[in-house]
C-alpha cells in the first residue's frame, strides 16, 4: 500500500516522470496542527477542518520545495480569486493533494508554457463516476478496471489545471479523450473537443502526458515545453 510507501521514494518517481527544467516536491502531511509558513497564505482556512490546513500547508511546503530546485527563494503563495496559487514572476507551477499526500511542481515561465499535476487514490472511483469521466473511445480500454478510470480522471484533472492558468477554460471530462500507453507510462491525446479555443486545442496535441501508479495512487503530469511554436501562439493571442 502506497500509505507505507516514503515520500522521498514518491519524490524519485516523480522526478523520473519530469524533464528537467521541472522541480518537484512530495510530502506528507502530518495529522498534528500545524502553522502557515507565510500568514497571509492562509486567511481562507480560518475555519478549515485540520485536514484541509494540514494539507493546504504540506502542499505550499511541497511547492517551495519545487521552487528552490528552479533556483527561487521562499516565498510566499497566496490563492487568488480562482483558487490557483500566485506563483513568483516568470515561474509557473501546480499543486496536487490526495487523502495527506501532497506534491508540487514548478519551472520557470521561459521553459515550460503549461503544467499540472494531480494525484488520485486508484479505488475511489464509483462506477457512476467512471461513466461520468470516461470518453467513448476511453471506455473500450478500461473496462471496469477503476485503476484506468481513475488514471484517465486523473490526468484530466492534470490537464485541467495545466491550462486553466492560461486559458480559463472549464472543459468537461468528455472533452478529451486520451488514450494510454502502458509501456510507456504515456498518454496521447486522441480527441479534443472543437468548442476549445483553436489554439488551446493545438497545444493540448501536443502536451505530453506521464503517470505513474504507486501502491494505491496514481500520479499525472501534463505538460508543454515552451519552444518557438508555441511563442507564435503567444503573439497571435497578443
Ligand atoms: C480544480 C481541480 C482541478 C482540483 O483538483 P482536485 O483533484 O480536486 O484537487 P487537487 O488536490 O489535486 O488540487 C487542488 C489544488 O489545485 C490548485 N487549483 C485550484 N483550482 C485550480 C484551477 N482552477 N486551476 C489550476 N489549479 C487549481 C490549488 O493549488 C489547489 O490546492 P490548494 O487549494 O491547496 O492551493 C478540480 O477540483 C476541478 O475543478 N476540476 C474540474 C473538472 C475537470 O477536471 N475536468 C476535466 C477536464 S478535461
Amino acid at each position: 500500500m502506497l500509505d507505507l510507501i516514503q515520500s522521498s521514494e514518491f519524490q524519485t518517481a516523480l522526478q523520473s516522470l519530469l524533464p528537467a527544467a521541472v522541480g518537484c516536491g512530495v510530502q506528507q502531511a502530518t495529522s498534528e496542527a500545524e502553522s502557515f509558513e507565510y500568514q497571509e497564505e492562509g486567511s481562507h482556512l480560518a475555519n478549515a477542518v485540520l485536514a484541509r490546513r494540514n494539507e493546504f500547508i504540506t502542499g505550499r511546503r511541497c511547492a517551495r520545495m519545487a521552487l528552490a530546485q528552479i533556483g527561487q527563494v521562499s516565498c510566499a503563495l497566496p490563492k487568488d480569486a480562482d483558487g490557483l496559487p500566485i506563483w513568483p514572476a516568470a515561474t509557473m507551477g501546480s499543486i496536487t493533494h490526495s487523502r495527506g499526500l501532497c506534491c508540487a511542481v514548478a519551472a520557470s515561465a521561459d521553459e515550460m508554457m503549461y503544467l499540472g499535476v494531480d494525484l488520485e487514490k486508484t479505488n475511489r472511483l464509483s462506477a457512476r463516476a467512471m461513466k461520468r469521466v470516461l470518453h467513448p473511445l476511453e471506455a473500450v480500454t478500461v473496462g471496469e478496471s477503476q485503476a484506468l478510470g481513475s488514471l484517465l480522471f486523473s490526468a484530466k484533472e492534470a490537464y485541467y489545471k495545466a491550462q486553466f492558468p492560461i486559458w480559463g477554460a472549464q472543459p468537461n471530462f468528455k472533452d478529451l479523450a486520451l488514450q494510454i500507453h502502458s509501456n510507456t507510462q504515456q498518454l496521447t491525446v486522441l480527441k479534443i473537443a472543437q468548442n476549445l479555443p483553436v489554439q488551446l486545442r493545438d497545444a493540448t496535441q501536443r502536451m505530453k502526458f506521464r503517470y505513474q501508479f504507486m501502491g494505491d495512487y496514481v500520479l499525472t503530469l501534463c505538460w508543454l515545453e515552451l519552444r518557438p511554436k508555441v511563442l507564435h501562439d503567444l503573439n497571435d493571442r497578443a
